[in-house]
Parts: C-alpha cells; sequence; structure tokens
C-alpha cells in the first residue's frame, strides 16, 4: 500500500493547476440515465471515485468511454440492462445513491443497496427517499438494499427538505427532470455543485429555476437530449491548495480558481492575515506576514465554510498565534484527523461538534494515519510546514479525492514523494 512522504522544506512558490470538482462530476455522470443519447463531460478529474462511478454506470448497461488521458468522459446509456446498484460497488461511495433518482425517472425502478456508515458519521439516506416518495415512489428496504418503484411514473410536487442536503437535493432535482408537471424543492442545497447539475439538466432540455437559491422549481419534461458540458472547478481542491501556501509561507496561484466558489473561506483565510487576490489566471494566495492569527470557524451549507475544508483549516490553525475554536454543524464525528495532528504536535481539545486549536510555534514530522479523504489531505499540508518527515499512510483515501497532489505540491518546491511498500 503506497504512503506519502512529506518534509518541511520552507515557503512554496509557483502554479497549481485546480481540476474539474470531484462532487460535481459524482452527480452529472449519472444523468446519462437521464437519456439515450451521449453526454460529453469534459474538465473530469483523474480520480479513483471517478472510476468506480464509471463501473456503477456500465454495471447499468452504460457506455462510458474516456478520452483526453481521463479528462473527457463520453457516457452513453442507449439502453438500460440492469436495475441493481451492488452492495459491492455502493459500499465504496455514497455517491452511488445518485443513480436512484434518475433511473426511477426513467425506468421506474431500481435497487440500490444502502451506502451503510462511514467514516465522518452515520450519513443515512432518508432524506433521498421521502423526497422521492413525495414523487410518487414507492420505497421497499430489504436485506440492505432499496427496493423502489414508480408505479404510475414519477409525478411533480412541493418538497421541502427538513434540512439542507446537497445529495439528497441533486437526486430529487436529477429524478424531477422527468416527473410529470412541476416540481417545488424547498430549503434545497444552494452548493455550486448543484447549480452545475441544474446547468447540465437545462443543456439537456430540462426546465428548471432558482438553482443556487433554497427554492428550486421544476418543469417536467417528456424526454431529454444529450450535450457537452464542462464540469466546474473543484472549490475544495482549490481550498485546499489555498492553504498550501498559507501554511509553509510562499506565494502560489491557483488556476482556474474562483472566488465566487470559496468566499466564506477565503474571508477567513484574509483574518487570518493571509492574502488572497484574484489574477487573470484564478487566484494568488500569499503569506510572507510570520505567523498566522488564530481565527473561529463554523462550517456552514454554502454559502457558509465548507466542511469539507475544515480538517485543512484546522491544519493551518495549528500554528497560529492565539487560540481558535472550529465548530463542525454538518457532520457529528468530523474530527478525527485531530488525534493525528496532535501526534505531530499541535494542541487540540475536542468536545462534542467543537475543536479547540491552541496555535504551537512548530509542527513537528511524525508517521500518521489517514482517516479520510479530507482528513488525509490536511495531514499532508501540516507536513508541508513541520520540522522533519511526515509519512502518511493510508493514501487510498487521498486517491478518492485529489489527482497528483505530489506532482502538484512539489511544482511548488514541496518535498514531497509517494513510496510503495515494496519498493
Ligand atoms: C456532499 C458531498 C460531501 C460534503 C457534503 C456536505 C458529494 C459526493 N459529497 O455529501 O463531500 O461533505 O455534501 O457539504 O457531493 N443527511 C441525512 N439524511 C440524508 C442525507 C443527509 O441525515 O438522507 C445528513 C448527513 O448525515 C449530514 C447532513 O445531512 O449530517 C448533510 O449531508 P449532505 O449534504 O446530504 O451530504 P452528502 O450529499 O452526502
Amino acid at each position: 500500500m503506497d504512503s506519502i512522504i512529506v518534509k518541511g522544506n520552507g515557503p512554496l512558490n509557483g502554479q497549481i493547476p485546480i481540476a474539474g470538482a470531484k462532487n460535481a462530476c459524482l452527480t452529472l455522470m449519472p444523468v446519462t440515465l437521464l437519456t439515450e443519447e451521449p453526454v460529453v463531460l469534459t474538465n473530469v478529474p483523474r480520480l479513483t471515485d471517478i472510476t468506480t462511478m464509471s463501473d456503477l454506470l456500465r454495471s447499468f448497461g452504460a457506455e462510458v468511454t474516456a478520452a483526453l488521458d481521463g479528462q473527457e468522459l463520453t457516457l452513453h446509456s442507449g439502453a438500460i440492462t440492469n436495475h441493481t446498484a451492488e452492495y459491492e460497488i455502493v459500499r465504496k461511495f455514497r455517491a452511488s445513491f445518485f443513480v436512484l433518482g434518475p433511473m426511477l425517472a426513467r425506468e421506474g425502478q431500481a435497487v440500490v443497496s444502502l451506502p451503510g456508515g462511514c467514516a465522518i458519521g452515520a450519513r443515512p439516506v432518508d432524506l433521498h427517499l421521502k423526497g422521492l416518495e413525495a414523487l410518487g415512489a414507492v420505497m421497499e428496504l430489504r436485506d440492505g438494499y432499496v427496493h423502489a418503484t414508480a408505479p404510475g411514473g414519477l409525478h411533480g410536487g412541493t418538497h421541502e427538505f427538513p434540512f439542507v442536503s446537497v445529495g439528497a437535493t441533486e437526486n430529487l432535482l436529477m429524478a424531477a427532470t422527468l416527473a410529470k408537471g412541476t416540481t417545488v424543492l424547498k430549503n434545497a442545497a444552494r452548493e455550486p455543485e448543484v447549480v452545475d447539475l441544474a446547468k447540465c439538466l437545462s443543456a439537456m432540455g430540462a426546465q428548471i429555476d432558482g438553482a443556487g437559491t433554497s427554492t428550486i422549481t421544476i418543469q417536467g419534461v417528456a424526454r431529454l437530449h444529450g450535450t457537452t458540458h464542462p464540469v466546474v472547478v473543484d472549490r475544495i481542491e482549490l481550498g485546499t491548495y489555498m492553504l498550501a501556501p498559507a501554511i509553509a509561507g510562499g506565494s502560489v496561484e491557483l488556476l482556474g480558481g474562483r472566488l465566487d466558489l470559496v468566499r466564506a473561506f477565503a474571508e477567513k483565510l484574509q483574518v487570518a492575515g493571509i492574502s488572497v487576490a484574484e489574477t487573470h489566471n484564478g487566484l494568488l494566495v500569499s503569506q510572507n506576514n510570520g505567523r498566522v492569527r488564530a481565527v473561529d470557524v463554523k462550517t456552514e451549507p454554502h454559502p457558509g465554510f465548507p466542511t469539507d475544508l475544515q480538517a485543512q483549516m484546522m491544519a493551518l490553525l495549528c500554528t497560529a498565534d492565539g487560540v481558535s475554536v472550529l465548530e463542525e454543524t454538518i457532520f457529528e464525528n468530523r474530527f478525527m484527523h485531530a488525534p493525528e495532528l496532535a501526534r505531530m504536535g499541535a494542541d487540540i481539545e475536542v468536545h462534542g461538534g467543537h475543536a479547540t486549536v491552541t496555535g504551537v510555534e512548530k509542527l513537528r514530522g511524525a508517521p500518521v494515519m489517514a482517516t479520510d479523504l479530507r482528513a488525509s489531505v490536511s495531514l499532508i499540508l501540516a507536513g508541508l510546514a513541520a520540522e522533519g518527515e511526515t509519512v502518511l499512510s493510508r493514501v487510498y483515501h487521498l486517491d478518492r479525492g485529489y489527482e497528483r497532489v505530489e506532482e502538484k505540491l512539489s511544482a511548488c518546491g514541496a518535498s514531497i514523494q509517494r513510496v510503495t511498500d515494496d519498493g
């Protein structure tokens, strides 16, 4: 199994290209199930989660072909030949659940394994199920699988989510495009990935209003056609690499970066004393002012501070001047990076949904273990400014969501390399 070795190596300077968004791509790929015509996605990130989603869609009869070194995918579901998403694939990632809405809309039936628990909390799928029921689906839970049917086809309706869920909003949005009549989704997620999905569906002929606000209205249509759609830039990868110079010092330009995608996060960086500026090609982040200042952070649905950047932000605050409090409001168990950062000398106390970080002068390299995707990259970031060597194991978490981390960081002067156990 691979490990990554990082050594604190001084300031970083250079450019890092930001890939297409993993989370957007994972919800865009299943739109192929809504049309018999090919859908082409460009700016696709090269990640294992994308490969897993391709395998899942192929298991339904879709043809998925990659071009441009994996950065372009053509998805073609001329005929659906299977209706079951097996546990073997679904257990690998929750995004498998995105096939449920489109399959119900096109085929009137689907059987999808329940995703089960995951490292960052219970993460149930009840909001997806209740939402689809409101559109006329009938759900039965048997043997760990959701058996879903839509006997009379899906129909429109008004559905208010009890709290914001990105995935449930996306699943219902896809399903409602082919439902009979008008669907109104209230308390919908406003994340840029929802907006990107709506943009792609609209280009396929869907009638959608209000994506990016908390009320989305969808007028069902009889059929959707193919399209070519560029995946929106990955705001979480962007935020992660914005933290690299913030932590190690220096000045890095994030190519393709957009301030509007990371505004709440960028504001916190600025309060901490880090400069964030828009350039012709993206965003320039510089940190040449000595120690950063402590800052309090509370995760919230978009446009608030994203939970997917909380672990990385904590890595920065470990060496800030003062005490920072991080509050996690989206997932109940998302501080598993804290004990690993503590192994590197960080001073962190976790009480329920709050982590109190008292900044130390310097972190020290240590062997650490990735517990989930964002936690793993937070440990790499911490290692960039630590004294000595940090060895990160269980790198497969990282490969689910970050392409070519070593290449991107070493191009800016970081000392980072991947090693395999046998070599
Ligand atoms: C998506 C992102 C993930 C991000 C999260 C929040 C993808 C593939 N993943 O996950 O990276 O961290 O948004 O921005 O896009 N919940 C329920 N019942 C449900 C669904 C969710 O109780 O049916 C809860 C979750 O446990 C969590 C909260 O709702 O506490 C928000 O989760 P949600 O927005 O649905 O996250 P995901 O779509 O799974």
